[in-house]
């Protein structure tokens, strides 16, 4: 281990973590539920607070035009290992899901600004506001602009509370016309890391606080939507109607069948559905459903599409229904460099630790940071798997073990094998 490293107090930090964990808890839009969204006076609150942890932890603090907030951590050189996760959450959150990882990357840079450890490169905290897009149809926004690869039609994009993309920057006291500047120089950024939740039951089942991430899996998104005839539920008979909901539900077991088939490579779901006109007494003229598909290999994640895609035509075809698919998010299974693998494995390692690899089913700011940097992605095991839930939880030992990790892969790092 090294010498910072053994002076690193692990119980410490797990209750400093789980204090800040709570603190940004309860800054939520609702008042029984956490839900906290992009660019609303929520994350605004929420940013504050992560600014003000970085200035107590000696780091100088920034913000860019999509309100990611950026502690700096000067080293030798301007070349920076950037670590960060997201502050914004889905509906009817946990208190860890990307929180965690922010708060992780505050206090190993805090452990290291104490120590006056002269570090050979400089470090960037950055938290993000958009990795969950549970505001504007997309997600990724913001590290896609710290990235370089923010597409500015999507300024356009309109939320469900009817806001723009483009105004909701505005409203948040940002020209939308400065979020090319957000964007890092490559040869200025060595890698990014992410320290985690898993979100998954694999690192309680091993008994192991830590985990490797070996991969990003792929996502492919459709929004269906099945369109039939709205009908008087006492007068119509069965085989007149032209039933949009029967029709959702045969594509949606099948898609449901489809990937049981690949026993757990492939997930799919459904997790937003909307049939219209939704009365008890009406035939249900029209659904749209989203679908969520997920693996580690692009090969399945097609095929399974593909499937899917003819049997909504053959069903629909079938019950004379209207159907329309359109995808809406096709992202590759993003790889983690093997180097920052072996990096956090030889720091869980010094610390006593096994870190058994594995993917990650959840996607993450990591898969837009991939198009500036090498990425690496470090899991800290949660009760039960839960997650996208109030009853989503990891221990304050922990959490005190993942940040003595990404110390010692701080203080382990070589940058100069990022720099070639
Ligand atoms: O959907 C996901 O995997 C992530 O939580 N946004
Ligand atoms: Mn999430
Ligand atoms: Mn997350």
């Amino acid at each position: 281990m090294t010498a910072a490293a053994n002076s690193i107090d692990i119980d410490d930090l797990g209750a400093r973590a789980e204090t800040m964990i709570e603190a940004l808890g309860v800054i939520s839009e609702e008042p029984t539920r956490l839900v906290r969204r992009f660019l609303t006076p929520e994350h605004r609150r929420a940013a504050d607070l992560v600014a003000a942890w970085m200035r107590e932890a000696k780091l100088d603090v920034g913000e860019d035009a999509l309100g990611t907030v950026r502690g700096h951590l000067a080293g030798a050189s301007p070349k920076r290992l950037l670590i960060g996760s997201h502050i914004d959450t889905v509906v009817d959150a946990g208190r860890y899901d990307g929180i965690f990882g922010v708060v992780a990357g505050i206090l190993a840079a805090r452990h290291i600004a104490r120590s006056g450890i002269p570090l050979p490169f400089s470090i960037d905290v950055l938290a993000f506001g958009d990795e969950e897009g549970s505001r504007f149809p997309a997600t990724l926004a913001s590290s896609a602009a710290v990235a370089g690869i923010f597409d500015p039609a999507r300024c356009a994009q309109v939320a469900a509370d009817g806001a723009t993309f483009g105004d909701a920057i505005r409203a948040y006291g940002n020209n939308p016309d400065d979020i090319a500047a957000a964007a890092y120089r490559r040869d200025n950024v060595a890698a990014y890391v992410e320290v985690h939740i898993e979100q998954g039951p694999v690192l309680e089942a091993d008994n192991q606080p830590l985990g490797v991430v070996t991969a990003i899996a792929g996502q492919t998104y459709f929004t269906v939507e099945f369109s039939g005839e709205a009908g008087h539920a006492g007068t119509v008979p069965m085989r007149l109607r032209r039933d949009a909901l029967a029709g959702a539900s045969e594509a949606i077991l099948f898609a449901e069948r489809v990937a049981r088939e690949y026993r757990g490579e492939v997930v799919a779901t459904v997790g937003r559905l909307v049939l219209t006109p939704n009365a008890a007494n009406v035939i249900p003229g029209n659904v749209t459903f989203t679908l969520d598909l997920r693996t580690t290999s692009d090969q399945t994640r097609r095929d399974v599409a593909e499937r899917f895609r003819n049997e909504a035509r053959a069903i629909a075809e079938r019950r004379h229904l209207g159907l329309a698919i359109t995808q809406t998010r096709d992202t590759p299974t993003t790889p983690c460099d093997i180097r920052l693998q072996d990096g956090f494995a030889a720091a869980a390692s010094a610390l006593g630790y096994k870190a058994p690899r594995l993917p990650s089913g959840a996607g993450h700011d990591g898969q837009a940071m991939s198009k500036l940097c090498p990425v690496g992605m470090l899991f800290v095991r949660c009760r039960g798997g839960v997650s996208h839930n109030p009853a989503e939880y990891a221990s304050p030992r922990d959490m005190g073990i993942a940040v003595a990790a990404l110390i010692e892969f701080i203080l382990r790092f070589d940058v100069g094998a990022f720099s070639r």
